[in-house]
């Protein structure tokens, strides 16, 4: 691995992070002024060096920031398919690269928080981190014989949320074409699952809650917790041996079977949760998996956890029913009751809308109306993706001045989009029919 320069310090004060926004913003117009240029004397050319350009600059500044604007550079790259190739590239890399911060730092917050260096709670810790996280970084500590995970959250991380998040406001709008209205109504969503990421002691609580709920669940492995060498900055947990899903799909082969085993375990994990609890690990990122020696799925980080309103529960998973596209009439009733379309829009929108939210259950709802379902299927996730790239051309709805969707729906998006993913790279044939309540 090539050392990466130590951080002393990150840019808090609001004035240090603005500057970097606005600097950033500056860049990025004047990539397109380059580009528009260039496209005056060549026609022909595409937009891919102008995203190339704008993806490096948005990914320096963000790197730079760490904290809820790293966070945010993740949620982005979660999303990986809906974007240009160029941004999933530089925006998978700011899950592994942020720069570590020093360890007098560390200690510092040690001190503050237990009146102790780390060295005087546990047997060993390593001086520098050996993961980067997305609000902090992960320290190894050994205490009587046992190997420890310390999760440890860069100072002032939890202030700057609301502030971060105003920021990227323009630049995303820009970038991604989002609507102004969409963006403030989800926005709200976003900062608090943030802000709660940003609690490890509540971390901590859900951490312990939800794995033991779900350790009878076949091929899972959770790591044991300390509360008393956590709090609201520092979270300690049993290290699970292993490698995290993506770096082992990259190095190791899997059976067949053993593919299907631990893709038949995160299934049964996400849907457990959803079904039996009501709430999840919303975050499915393959660095939240680790592959243990033995071929079971290790699970961490429960930094981001939606709780699924009981109103909410009914209107969403109706969708997943085996027969609610031939009834077209309660279909139509979910989508108001799910506000994708609203009695006030135009036939002419109620019409693009119903059609547009049919296909989409259509396709993303297959899984469910058959008893196994093979996430290996290419053709499959060609259609997801040309779908993607259908609807984000779609001039009807980015001109839509409405939020389409209820907020609640974002995190339980997010969390299939990326279950299909990794099930995807996994290579996984699933039983989808257990825990489908109906
Ligand atoms: N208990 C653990 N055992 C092994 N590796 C861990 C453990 N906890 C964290 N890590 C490593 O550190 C990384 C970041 O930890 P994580 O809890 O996912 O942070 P974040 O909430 O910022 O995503 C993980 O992707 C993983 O590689
Ligand atoms: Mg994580």
């Amino acid at each position: 691995m090539t050392k990466v320069k130590e951080h002393e310090s990150i840019p808090v004060t609001k004035v240090q992070r603005a500057t970097k926004f606005i600097t950033t913003g500056a860049k990025i117009g004047g990539n397109y002024l380059k580009h528009y240029s260039k496209k005056l004397v060549n026609p022909e050319l595409t937009k891919d060096q102008l995203h190339e350009d704008n993806a490096t600059d948005i990914y320096k500044s963000l790197s730079q920031l760490k904290g809820s604007a790293l966070k945010i550079a993740q949620m982005l790259s979660m999303d990986k398919n809906l974007l240009p190739t160029a941004y999933q590239n530089q925006f998978a890399m700011a899950q592994y690269s942020a720069p570590p911060l020093s360890y007098p730092l560390v200690v510092r917050t040690f001190e503050k928080y237990f009146k102790k260096r780390p060295n005087q709670i546990f047997d060993t810790f390593s001086q520098s981190a050996r993961n980067a996280a997305s609000m902090g970084q992960v320290h190894e500590a050994t205490l009587n014989g046992k190997k420890l995970a310390v999760k440890i959250q860069y100072p002032g991380v939890g202030d700057s949320i609301k502030s971060d998040l105003a920021m990227v406001k323009p630049i995303a709008l820009r970038m991604f074409n989002l609507n102004p209205t969409e963006y403030d109504e989800y926005i709200q969503e976003v900062q608090s699952r943030m802000m709660e990421e940003a609690d490890y002691a509540l971390e901590l609580d859900r951490s312990m809650d939800l794995s033991v709920k779900c350790k009878d669940i076949d091929n899972l492995v959770f790591p044991v917790y300390y509360p008393e060498f956590s709090n609201d900055k520092i979270l300690t947990m049993d290290w699970l041996e292993g490698k995290p899903l993506g770096e082992f799909l990259k190095l190791e082969k899997l059976t067949k079977t053993e593919a299907n085993q631990i893709g038949q375990a995160m299934w049964d994990f996400y849907h457990f949760q959803i079904h039996q609890l009501k709430e999840l690990h919303a975050d499915p990122h393959p660095g939240n998996f680790i592959i243990t020696d033995d071929r079971k799925l290790g699970i961490i980080d429960f930094g981001c956890v939606k709780v699924i309103p009981p109103d909410f529960y009914p209107q969403y998973f109706q969708l997943l029913e085996k027969d609610i596209l031939q009834d077209r009439a309660r279909l139509e009733k979910a989508f108001y009751e799910l506000r994708f379309i609203y009695e006030d829009d135009s036939a002419k929108e109620k019409k693009f809308f119903i059609d547009i939210f049919t296909q989409l259950v259509e396709l993303l709802g297959r899984p469910f109306r058959t008893k196994e379902f093979d996430f290996d299927d290419k053709a499959y996730f060609e259609s997801i993706y040309f779908f993607g790239e259908r609807l984000a051309s779609m001039k009807e709805l980015r001109e839509s001045k409405k939020a389409r969707g209820v907020k609640h729906a974002i995190y339980i998006n997010r969390t299939y989009f990326g279950l299909y993913n990794l099930l995807h790279d996994l290579k996984a044939k699933i039983n989808t029919s257990s825990w489908v309540p109906f």
